[in-house]
């Protein structure tokens, strides 16, 4: 079986084709052709809406060409066609989506609507078949949350940021340190040459019930450290970037104990744990987890850097998921902005969305 994914939620456009294995679980990757636009937002200092859509729109096609091409299929030859149809930036999923939608009409297959969240979920299933059930950290510039993964649409939102996502603290952080954006990768190369222990920064929620997070109290308190200094030397940077990054590594290290702890209450001991979104890139982050998972006798599943970030690749791989269970969407499906997992769930139960 082979689906073809569209991914425009955000700032990469990116389509793919996977196929399942004969016989056996995961998938297999054919092509997986990704565009950034970082380059078109970096002067802005974030992602801009309405350039993303309309450089969605620029390169869509040509990327859908490149994706069959190098899988050495015809659309014919695909079984459903899925894009990301949420949650996101409303000007770019329209494109996609629509694209897809088109796809589908003009080659009568089915058409899928997948949940971008989802998408990183059920990746750990494409690269390492992990089982049923597991916990999933979603780390990215748009969410931060703990995910239960009980089966194909059936999630369970275990904690979230109460504030900003873990990549917008990373973002932020490095716009005051006059960092380019994205600001993530920055502050990782930085914190190499910084004293972690230099600053004294607060670690919010740790050892909190639950599983929710707040990182924006350790942003103001970056603020207050650089207005101490005045004009940051480079060494002082240093030292910021790899404070700062110290601090959110232990928050997610305890928001993520506590979740295998909430997990563990309801589910019994999960399968493993899975690490998606960009900032799931983060060395310090995936060695720190990969502790945790050790000393918890959970198995970590950290997919590679290419797909933890936006990719056609999960979104097909979750589109395959969906289908092979015999949720297929109407080519009606409206774009979903705002679109937690748990909603994801509950149409699930209900036969489909
Ligand atoms: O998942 P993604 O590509 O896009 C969405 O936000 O959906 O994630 C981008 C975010 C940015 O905030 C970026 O700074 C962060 O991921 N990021 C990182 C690293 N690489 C990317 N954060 C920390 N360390 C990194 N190495
Ligand atoms: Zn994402």
């Amino acid at each position: 079986m082979r689906v073809l994914g569209i991914e425009t939620t955000c700032d990469e456009t990116a389509v793919a084709v996977v196929s399942d294995r004969l016989g056996g679980d995961g998938g297999e990757i054919l092509s997986n052709e990704v565009l950034s636009q970082i380059a078109q937002h970096a002067a802005y200092g974030g992602v801009v809406p309405e350039i993303a859509a309309r450089a969605h729109i620029d390169v869509l096609e040509r990327l859908i060409v490149r994706a069959l091409a190098k899988a050495k299929i015809e659309l014919a030859d695909v079984d459903a066609i899925a894009a990301a149809a949420g949650p996101g930036l409303i000007g770019g999923v329209l494109v996609g989506l629509t694209a897809a939608k088109a796809l589908a009409l003009a080659s009568g297959k089915p058409f899928i609507a997948v949940n971008h969240l989802e998408a990183h979920a059920l990746t750990a299933r494409l690269t390492d078949h992990l089982e049923f059930p597991f916990l999933a950290l979603l780390v990215s510039g748009g969410h931060t949350q703990l995910v239960a993964v009980k089966g194909v649409g059936e999630y369970r939102r275990l904690g979230s940021t109460v504030d900003d996502a873990a990549g917008e603290a990373f973002d932020k952080v490095a716009k005051m340190l006059g960092l380019p954006y994205p600001g993530g990768p920055q502050i990782e190369k930085l914190a190499l040459e910084g004293d972690p222990h230099r600053f004294d920064l607060p670690r919010p929620m740790l050892g909190r019930g639950g599983a929710d997070f707040s990182l924006s109290g350790l942003k103001t308190a970056v603020r207050h450290e650089i207005l101490k200094i005045g004009s940051p030397s480079e060494t002082d940077v240093k030292d910021l970037a790899a404070s700062f990054q110290a601090a959110i590594v232990d928050v997610i290290v305890d928001r993520v104990r506590a979740g295998i702890r909430l997990f563990t209450e309801s589910e019994g001991r999960p399968h493993g744990l899975v690490i998606g979104g960009g900032v799931a890139a983060n060395g310090a982050i995936r060695r720190a987890l990969t502790r945790l998972c050790a000393e918890s006798g959970v198995r970590f599943v950290s997919p590679p850097a290419n797909l933890c970030s936006d990719n056609g690749a999960i979104i097909a791989w979750a589109g395959l998921e969906r289908f092979k269970r015999g949720f297929t969407d109407d080519l009606a499906f409206a774009p979903r902005p705002r679109w937690p997992l748990d909603a994801a769930a509950s149409e699930a139960h209900h036969g489909k969305a």
